[in-house]
């Protein structure tokens, strides 16, 4: 294929190339350049026909729900985050698409934030190696991938025009810092910039954002492309050089051409831009012989099944509720037939795969009798039959409630209001263990919700997140017995929605101010002293663990190995997700108590024990000094901290940092 260059386009040409040609589609020229076709999502193939492709609403294929990046995360197994990407990424071959808008890596603020279920983690190491691993999934088959949403878009409500007011620590430390990561891991096709403001200039118009910082210090060298309808003005973004403003935009051209005869852009400023879109275009076309088809429906319906079963979070089980016992069972919420399986917005898919009732799952696994009752009339419009569900229950040993949150609740471009379940959930619940002292209650939801108002009254909570198509597969898997939990948290569980930072929903003049800075989620939950329902990391199995021999093993002044030995103290095989700690307590500048620098998932048999290492650089113990606009280690005490959560700490010790003089400040 010949490649074009910038010379062989007329001007003419170049401006349109910086636009769209349609909602999916760039421009081709009639064939001069090769077509690329774009479509989203994290949590599975939402693509529409090429006939349709000047269409936003049009159908989409039916294709696999995997489960959502919020249940990637929770898997704390970087494999799976790359399986994850391979799936999706087979879709995206069978339907011929070239780029995968995803994965979303922005940090969870606010458990209030309606897109929570596309993202990773509060946390920005979570974030970036699970985004990384996500993006060499899918790229290592030929597909190209969008690192998103370009940047501080942690809150969904007025997001065309909220401005997110943010500390220049906290934009590095903990906003940028998952793109960066990615980015020193793995080179995504094309970074998507957000809709909102930053530091009161459009992400689409940043260009201390889009050039100084993403380019010329992370080194990206793929394509800025905008949001849908994040381009307000092609001109002014192509000075911040955003190099393609999607979708379509009709007085785009019109725009630069008028800038360029006023002289407020140059043919130079065109030329960066275009220059970068024909790289990105016959990169695409080189990693097309990558693409190979590998897997059938099934198969990838398999494998979402293997990823929701390791995404589970088992928040507590009193009294061993869990694995069910195989005695006969009530099984109660319309949820259990009808599961929630992906969040709203660009990212649901329409799926092609049937979700058997959970009822016969159980029923297959356990070999005893399950009674189902939905509870519910029509989805939440009243209990149907609260008083039967009450004499049902009085009659069993073993009640499983299934209930969350679907799509009208959660969906892109709103908030939730609150992180309490819908009344009729927390009064089925409680009509149930009016009449039973052994209740299993299941959540389908796509971020933190607070389980007080009955997690005393429960023996078991299991936080099943949003799933995908699998997700009833692996609910009974692990009802079960089958196979044991071992998800971990990626977001705290606070008890009200604004302990951790204020209320997404009220932003005066349009304005999130992220005053908190740094400590955001656990790490602000910390260093105010506030409780939590479930702590970032939190999360049970079927067996204990135990943490012992610590070992630090000096590689350099910033470079360790430590390593420990973890016991599987139960009956049966389980994996562990130990977490790797670092703090430094008397810093010239306020840091939080701890930060996660690396941690490890690990399958452990029965009884026996594993030996774990993990690897401590430069980044573990440097915070970024807005002085000298770089990352910085202060000689002094770190604390290592070993754990199986932010707040279950095992093991600790001590590390003396003595970086020579002319690294430091008096
Ligand atoms: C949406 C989303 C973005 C998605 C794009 C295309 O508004 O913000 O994540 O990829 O538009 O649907």
């Amino acid at each position: 294929m010949k490649k074009l260059t910038v010379k062989d386009l007329s001007l003419e040409e170049k401006i349109h190339l910086l636009t769209g040609k349609d909602v999916w589609r760039l421009h081709t020229f009639s064939g001069k350049l090769p077509e690329v076709f774009v479509a989203d999502g994290p949590n599975g193939l939402r693509m529409v026909s090429r006939e349709n492709a000047d269409n936003w609403g049009g159908e989409v294929y039916k294709t696999t729900a995997m489960p959502n990046v919020v249940n990637v995360a929770n898997t704390w197994n970087p494999a799976l985050a790359y399986e994850n990407g391979k799936v999706i990424a087979d879709e995206c071959i069978e339907h011929d698409a070239d780029v995968l808008l995803a994965p979303g890596v922005n940090i969870k603020r606010s458990p209030l934030c309606g897109r929570n279920f596309e993202y990773f983690s509060e946390d920005p190491y979570l974030a970036g190696v699970m985004g990384a691993e996500y993006i060499k999934g899918v790229q290592d088959k030929g597909i190209g991938t969008s690192l998103k949403h370009y940047a501080v878009n942690s809150s969904e409500n007025d997001r065309l025009c909220m401005n997110a007011e943010v500390d220049e620590r906290a934009l590095r430390e903990i906003y940028l810092r998952p793109f960066e990561i990615v980015l020193q891991e793995t080179k995504p096709t094309t970074v998507m910039c957000s809709y909102n403001k930053v530091n009161g200039i459009h992400a689409s118009e940043n260009r201390y954002l889009l050039k100084d910082i993403l380019r010329d210090i992370f080194g990206f060298d793929g394509i800025v492309i905008s949001d849908w309808g994040a381009c307000h003005n092609r001109w002014k973004s192509l000075k911040a050089t955003l190099d393609l403003c999607m979708p379509v935009k009709e007085d785009a051209f019109a725009q630069v051409k008028t800038a360029l005869e006023n002289g407020w852009v140059s043919e130079e400023d065109v030329d960066f831009c275009v220059e970068n879109l024909l790289n990105f275009i016959y990169r695409i076309q080189e990693m097309k012989p990558m693409r190979k088809l590998e897997f059938t429906e099934e198969q990838r319906l398999e494998k979402a099944k293997a990823i929701a079963t390791e995404s589970m979070v088992l928040l507590q089980n009193e009294n061993c509720a869990l694995p069910l016992k195989k005695i006969p069972t009530l099984l109660l919420g319309r949820m259990a037939e009808f599961p929630a399986t992906c969040g709203g917005g660009s990212s649901e898919v329409s799926s092609c795969h049937k979700h058997p009732h959970l009822k016969d799952l159980l029923a297959e696994k356990l070999g005893v009798e399950v009674t189902f009752r939905s509870a519910y009339e029509a989805h939440l419009n009243g209990l149907s039959s609260a008083r039967e569900c009450m004499d049902l229950a009085a009659r069993y040993d073993q009640v499983v409630v299934v209930v969350g949150e679907d799509t009208s609740l959660v969906c892109e471009g709103m908030n939730r209001t609150d992180i309490k379940l819908h009344p009729k959930h927390l009064q089925l619940i409680d009509n149930v263990t009016r009449v039973c002292d052994n209740v299993i209650v299941v959540i389908e939801a796509g971020s933190a919700v607070d389980t007080s108002a009955f997690q005393d009254k429960v023996n078991a909570i299991l936080y099943a997140g949003y799933a995908g198509d699998a997700v009833n597969y692996a609910l009974s898997d692990l009802l079960t017995g089958a196979a044991a939990p071992s998800g971990k948290l990626s977001e705290t569980f606070p008890y009200e929605k604004d302990d951790l930072c204020p209320d997404v929903n009220f932003t005066p003049g349009g304005v999130d101010s992220y005053g908190e800075g740094v400590f955001v989620g656990y790490r602000g939950a910390e260093d105010m002293g506030v409780d939590v329902l479930y702590p970032f990391g939190h999360g049970l199995s079927y067996v204990d663990f135990r943490y012992e021999n610590l070992q630090v093993e000096k590689k350099g002044e910033t470079d360790y190995v430590i390593s420990y030995d973890i016991y599987n103290e139960g009956a049966v095989d389980a994996a562990e997700v130990s977490q790797v700690y670092v703090g430094q307590a008397a810093a010239r500048v306020a840091r939080p108590v701890k930060e996660l620098k690396a941690f490890s998932k690990d399958v452990i048999p029965a009884r026996s024990k594993k030996h774990v290492s993990v690897t401590l650089d430069h980044s573990a113990f440097a915070y970024y000094n807005v002085c000298i606009k770089d990352w910085h280690v202060e000689n002094g005490t770190f604390t290592v901290y070993v754990g199986a959560s932010s707040q279950d700490i095992r093991l600790t010790q001590k590390i003396i940092v003595t970086l020579p003089d002319e690294t430091q400040f008096t």
